[in-house]
């Protein structure tokens, strides 16, 4: 699978710098053992699993990191996250990528309201629970209010809104306050449509009764257990940094958290393979919505 996320933003670096030193190619059996012994330090100290990420994606943006702070060798990098704690949340900032708009990839959300939609209003439950696994400074579950908010009210429902609640989960503290906030730079806006800003935005604020139906929440995908009995999952651009066994695994736990019938959204350059695929069916195909087989 193309990196594309990752290309984009490396290729934005490398307009400005020239390459890293330990950016790509093949590792000395020194810089491999140092590497791996960095990977311990970061897990041992803020509990974060970076042997679950792509690894030339990972060396990538460490040496970003370390090009920052004038080092050439992973281990002069590992004494200085000693010395310099606050160094963690740089190196975790240049890993978990939070880039993030509103109605990102707009044919998606056209297609979650054609397919999605009208089936989890449907559904008998005295409550919808939706998830944004990944959800950055909290573009994606907010836009998903939106449109449940816009659904309702254009097919007469809006009475059925409070059964729905969304969660939206991080690994990134800091995106999580920006949810929280709920105030975004004019870049978060590029994708959103006119009827969107207008309705659901006070300046660049979002309004409180788009706030009210998202409650957000620290979370590790690749550690913590994941919230049971939902009714649809997003979890778009956050599985190209993992593993290719990492992502087969996540295929069964996001699985496992859906009730039948429930749905499961990937990012368009993301797709199930593996054990994965025989566990959903596929709704959308290029949009990446599939439906959990029972
Ligand atoms: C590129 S953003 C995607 C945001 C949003 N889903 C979208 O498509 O616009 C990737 C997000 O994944 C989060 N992330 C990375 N590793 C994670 C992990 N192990 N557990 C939870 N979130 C993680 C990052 O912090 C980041 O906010």
């Amino acid at each position: 699978m193309q990196d594309n996320l990752d290309g984009h933003v490396d290729g934005a670096l490398r307009g400005v710098v020239p390459p890293l030193p330990l950016a790509r190619g093949e590792l000395s059996d020194r810089d491999a053992a140092e590497l791996h012994a960095l990977k311990q330090l970061v897990r041992l100290r803020i509990g974060l699993d970076f042997e679950g990420y792509k690894e030339p994606c990972l060396r990538r943006r460490i040496a970003v990191r370390m090009r920052a702070r004038g080092l050439h060798s992973y281990s002069a990098y590992a004494d200085l996250l000693e010395r310099d704690p606050d160094e963690y949340q740089r190196l975790l900032d240049a890993v978990t990528i939070n880039v993030s708009k509103f109605f990102r990839n707009n044919e998606v959300w056209d297609a979650i309201r054609a397919h999605v939609l009208p089936a989890l209003f449907a559904l008998g439950e005295p409550v919808v629970r939706m998830w944004s696994a990944g959800c950055a400074g909290g573009e994606e579950p907010y836009t998903l209010a939106m449109q449940l908010i816009e659904y309702a009210e254009a097919n007469g429902l809006a009475r059925e809104l409070p059964r729905f609640e969304i969660l939206g989960t991080d690994l990134d503290a800091r995106s999580l306050l920006t949810a929280q906030r709920g105030e975004y730079t004019d870049f978060a806006f590029t994708e959103t449509p006119a009827w969107a800003r207008e309705r659901f935005f006070t300046g660049n604020r979002v309004r409180d009764e788009v706030r009210r139906l998202v409650k957000f929440e620290r979370m590790d995908l690749l550690n913590d257990p994941y919230p049971p009995g939902r009714h649809l999952v997003l979890c778009r651009n956050v599985i190209i940094y993992f593993a290719r066994s990492v992502q087969v695994s996540l295929f069964e736990r996001f699985h496992d958290a859906l009730s039948p019938g429930g749905y499961l959204v990937l990012g368009k350059v993301e797709t199930l393979f593996g054990t994965g695929l025989p566990l959903f069916r596929s709704v959308a195909g290029r949009e990446r919505i599939f439906v959990r087989q029972q």
